[in-house]
């Protein structure tokens, strides 16, 4: 289960809060907070509904002691945000950002032996910290790279789901020491808050890389910063961030990280799957029907 961030009342929570006030339903983003001060505005909400797999923006118990579902929208968007988390792998493992901005600058001037030397992907260790959906996409497409999948979760996945990702279950300690690529696929909440800190990123190879497309939080990011300028981990790959929109000044200063705006998902038609099924969610709700990705108890 996911829980609300404990984020504050934000201009952002105002905004929404003036749009929807007299409304009975909202198609929302994750960066609309739903919590009981928004709540208070909109006496005659019944739903609002997610356009994000991820809920940690809606407090689930003020929407249920308001009698508002709360929608989001799972399943339509594992591919895509798998095929994102690739992108990250390669792009942060082949410094591809860092390459390609030092040619736009005009610094090139020849091949050289040693230049951006990066890691392989090819017969790595992949370590995979969440093997839900998103996870069990990432482990398939493994496969094509020949590596070796590694996986922690809170539950050990059924032996069919470990033989089609051709993953390893191992204790969390096991999978930092081992893995040279370690991808986060778990849900924000607050067991997961800081769930990779400055002791768990010390356990890390110091040729490792840390890829988090998941939520920001996830991972502490002034740890992070700390790790990758002291060179204790080799690089990071980052869609999403703690506070965003903001980032963290200190990612800006290294070179050694690849960073997106909270782009994984989005690819055109997955994108408009999700919309499609928000907007499924609020007609089922507003017609007294039970909307198929219902979260809290009606
Ligand atoms: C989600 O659906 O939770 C994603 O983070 C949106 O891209």
């Amino acid at each position: 289960m996911q829980e609300s961030s404990k984020q504050p009342h934000t201009e952002m929570t105002d905004k929404i809060s003036d749009k929807i006030s007299d409304k009975e339903g909202a198609v929302i983003t994750l960066s609309d907070r739903i919590d009981t001060a928004l709540l208070s505005h909109c006496p005659n909400l019944k739903a609002v509904c997610n356009i994000a797999v991820g809920y940690n923006n809606i407090d689930l118990e003020a929407c249920t002691k308001a009698k508002v579902m709360a929608t989001n929208t799972p399943g339509v968007l594992d591919d895509t945000t798998g095929d994102f988390t690739w992108t990250l792998i390669l792009a942060t493992a082949r410094r591809l950002t860092e390459a390609e901005s030092y040619l736009r600058k005009g610094e090139w001037d020849g091949w050289k032996l040693k230049q951006f030397l990066g890691l392989d992907v090819h017969h790595a260790t992949l370590g995979i910290f969440g093997l839900g959906r998103i996870g069990q996409v990432v482990a398939r497409r493994a496969v094509g790279f020949e590596m070796k999948v590694i996986y922690h979760d809170v539950r050990r996945a059924a032996p069919e789901v470990e033989q089609a990702c051709r993953a390893s279950f191992v204790s969390k300690d096991e999978l930092l020491a081992k893995a040279d690529i370690v991808t986060l696929h778990v849900p924000y909440s607050s067991a997961t808050h800081h769930f990779i800190g400055k002791q768990e990123l010390e356990k890390m190879k110091p040729t490792a890389i840390l890829i988090n497309a998941s939520r920001g939080g996830v991972v502490d990011d002034a740890a992070l910063i700390s790790a990758l300028r002291s060179e204790t981990i080799a690089a990071a790959g980052l869609d999403v961030f703690e506070n965003e929109p903001k980032l963290h000044p200190g990612f800006l200063e290294l070179k050694n990280v690849v960073l997106t705006p909270h782009i994984a998902s989005s690819s055109r038609a997955t994108r408009l799957r999700m919309a499609m099924l928000a907007a499924q969610n609020l007609v089922a709700a507003l017609t007294g029907k039970t909307p198929p990705n219902l979260l809290n108890p009606f």
